[in-house]
């Protein structure tokens, strides 16, 4: 596997590729990642991984500074599953000069549920994929269902701005108790760990008193939430949506039975975990 910083070299090394498949990740990976260089393989050759904790989407009291960074185990597992060049730049590379142009999602989709909560992620996260799409210029790219609003907010970029690159999406990847993987479980104490898993327990019941019929989805919201505060959780939202838009379901859409997702975010002492799952 190729290392490399520098965006020119990246364009060297990639110029002729037709049909490359990226995964952009920011590092401190985990089986979930690795999922996703599996899925990339089965789109496309090469595959490219990149590496880069981006300051653009983290708020002034988020966890920049501390988010994880564990390179050289995070080479060795890219090693692995053979990947062809891990893009790794600096900031200096990435950023030379102050990224003045940013890519603005929506306020429809980039200000609720997780930009209501973390104002300024989403264009942190459409500006920096679009960077990297343009030093990659990949046919594919995986991004996981976990982050679920970031991946539709990636897919309806790539579609309106006619990128050329196809957005696929891969499961989530739990932990046998059902813990969605993240980097950020990392922060958790022992017993935070075992507690944990609650958050998907409750996704669970969510969802199965709506398939179960039971349509009083705003109950059920609050219902959860509440069950999650009793744990001394600190929820910011559980959330009942449509899948095709992340809108809130009319009468109508439960009445047709219209694709659901329920998506939370919670804080576990320190630790702010999210997850969803589809009804
Ligand atoms: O999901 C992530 O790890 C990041 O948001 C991404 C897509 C790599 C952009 O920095």
């Amino acid at each position: 596997m190729k290392i490399i910083c520098s965006i020119e070299e990246l364009r060297d090394h990639l110029r002729g590729q037709l049909r490359t498949a990226f995964v952009p990740t920011m590092g401190s990976l985990h089986e979930g990642h690795l999922s996703l260089m599996r899925l990339a393989r089965q789109h496309g050759d090469p595959v490219v991984a990149s590496i880069f904790v981006n300051r653009l989407q983290f708020g002034p009291n988020e966890d920049f500074d501390k988010y994880p960074r564990t390179f050289q185990s995070d080479v060795e597992k890219l090693e692995k599953e053979g990947v062809y060049i891990l893009f790794a730049p600096t900031e200096k590379d990435m950023y030379p000069e102050p990224q003045e142009y940013r890519v603005q999602p929506p306020d429809s989709l980039g200000n609720m549920l997780e930009g209501e909560f973390r104002p300024g992620f989403f264009s942190g996260v459409s500006t920096i994929v679009t960077k990297l799409f343009s030093c990659v210029q990949p046919r594919v790219a995986v991004f996981g269902k976990k982050d679920y609003q970031q991946l539709m907010s990636v897919r309806n970029m790539a579609r309106q701005f006619a990128m050329p690159t196809e957005i696929i999406a891969a499961e989530t990847y739990r932990a046998e108790d059902g813990l969605a993987l993240s980097s950020r479980n990392a922060y958790l104490s022992d017993s935070e760990r075992a507690e944990a898993p609650e958050l998907y327990r409750v996704l669970n019941r969510v969802a199965q008193n709506i398939r179960n019929g039971n349509d009083d989805i705003g109950k059920h919201e609050q219902l959860a939430m509440r069950s999650l505060a009793e744990r001394n959780w600190q929820p910011d939202y559980v959330a009942v949506r449509r899948r095709i838009d992340l809108q809130s379901p009319s009468a109508d859409d439960i009445a047709q039975k219209t694709p659901l997702v329920v998506l939370a975010a919670a804080k576990l002492g320190k630790t702010r975990l999210i997850d969803n799952l589809e009804i």
